[in-house]
């Protein structure tokens, strides 16, 4: 049996990761364990979505924290390094785009363990992000790689990585959406907000570039108190936001809108059952954009790229940046109904991507 080492460690991993536990029982000559690097460790940004998505209790928890990123880069390295010297893995998992991918994709590659990351070859050609780097660093070390839309097997063959070791699988995060929105669709979260649904406005921000600086902040939530002014607006509070939020002043500010509600993070399931009855929804997440794709819900993006084109392609995207004359015609499509609103059919979103890699993790490994 091969013990398959699966790296967690911030939120967007989680869903992700949970698709390949699901159909591991099939793959009997697998051993997956869950590695958590402690990215992120508020109850309500992991351990609710460890149970929420069935993903089995950590095999390790590395306990990092958060810090620089040189400090949680480091320190999951040196932790995930004395893991693998003592239980060596005959294969390292890696997800997404965060710290904890790089970290444990260099650990592993430099010990000589073969390497696989999900969601290979996204690029938003865009460096100032952090998540740029951790792919574009990931994949040139990534020995497996598994991409979710044609924009990615692009990318991987332009920056001459080997063909072979590129394949096309579909989406993971979309597995888990396909495989939980029943269950979702039964919860009521609006309920707690006092609005009905189909009739708000979801929105998330944690972005540096978005959420650090006090006048771009600023102008952001200006914004969103004008669209409050519209319709009723949930928006869920990263911890970074709302530490910056409490910084500026901003909180007391968007608390005063009778309209407006700030919540802390939901779990999976609330949050997946709030956006899928959302009139639209506002948001710099990587994955929100590709979640409100399959759920065919209005998305308007506040960053100046994507890495996920497919969204603004067939999807339901909008880049919105910060063009606010932009912004506004599209509320008003939607207020008109002239916005897309459907489901888009992309090619191997089909809830079987984790099916996929694990048969080609038992072929070529
Ligand atoms: C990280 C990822 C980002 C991803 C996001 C999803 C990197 C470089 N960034 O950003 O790609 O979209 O996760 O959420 O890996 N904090 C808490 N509790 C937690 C986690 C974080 O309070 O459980 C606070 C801390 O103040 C921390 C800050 O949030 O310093 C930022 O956390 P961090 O993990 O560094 O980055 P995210 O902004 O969450």
């Amino acid at each position: 049996m091969r013990k398959i080492d699966v790296i967690v460690g911030a939120r967007p991993n989680f869903m992700k990761a949970a698709a390949l536990f699901v159909v591991a029982p099939d793959y009997p000559g697998l051993a997956l364990r869950v590695i958590h690097t402690g990215q992120h460790y508020d109850v309500n940004m992991s351990h609710l979505f460890l149970q929420e998505l069935g993903l089995p209790e950590p095999h390790r928890h590395l306990q990092v924290g958060s810090g620089s990123h040189a400090y949680q880069t480091a320190t999951i390295m040196m932790r995930y390094e004395e893991c693998v010297e003592e239980d060596r893995p005959g294969c390292c998992v890696v997800v997404g785009d965060v710290n904890s991918t790089v970290a444990c994709a260099l650990v592993a590659s430099k010990l000589g363990i073969p390497v696989a990351h999900i969601e290979a070859g996204l690029r938003s050609f865009d460096r100032t992000m952090p998540e740029e780097i951790n792919r574009v660093l990931t994949d040139s070390i990534s020995d497996l790689m598994f991409v979710t839309e044609s924009s990615g097997l692009e990318n991987l063959k332009r920056e001459g990585r080997p063909e072979s070791g590129i394949h096309l699988v579909g989406n993971t995060m979309i597995d888990t959406l396909l495989r939980l929105l029943p269950k979702a669709e039964e919860l009521a979260p609006w309920d707690r907000f006092a609005v009905r649904p189909d009739d708000y406005v979801y929105i998330t921000l944690h972005r540096p570039s978005n959420v650090d600086e006090k006048t771009i902040a600023g102008e952001i939530c200006e914004q969103i108190i004008s669209i409050a002014s519209r319709w009723p607006v949930v928006f869920l509070v990263h911890p970074r936001t709302r530490r910056r939020l409490d910084k500026y002043g901003l909180d007391r500010k968007l608390s005063e809108q009778p309209n407006l509600h700030l919540s802390e993070p939901l779990g999976y399931m609330d949050s997946l059952s709030l956006m899928r009855r959302a009139k639209l929804v506002i948001t710099d997440s990587g994955g929100i954009q590709e979640e409100s794709t399959i759920l065919g819900i209005p998305c308007l993006t506040l960053r100046e790229n994507t890495e996920r084109p497919i969204t603004v392609e067939q999807g339901t995207n909008t880049i919105i940046g910060r063009n606010w004359a932009l912004l506004k015609s599209c509320l008003q499509q939607i207020e008109e109904g002239s916005y897309l609103k459907r489901a888009s059919d992309i090619p191997l979103w089909d809830g079987n991507s984790g099916e996929r890699i694990l048969q080609i993790l038992t072929d070529q490994l």
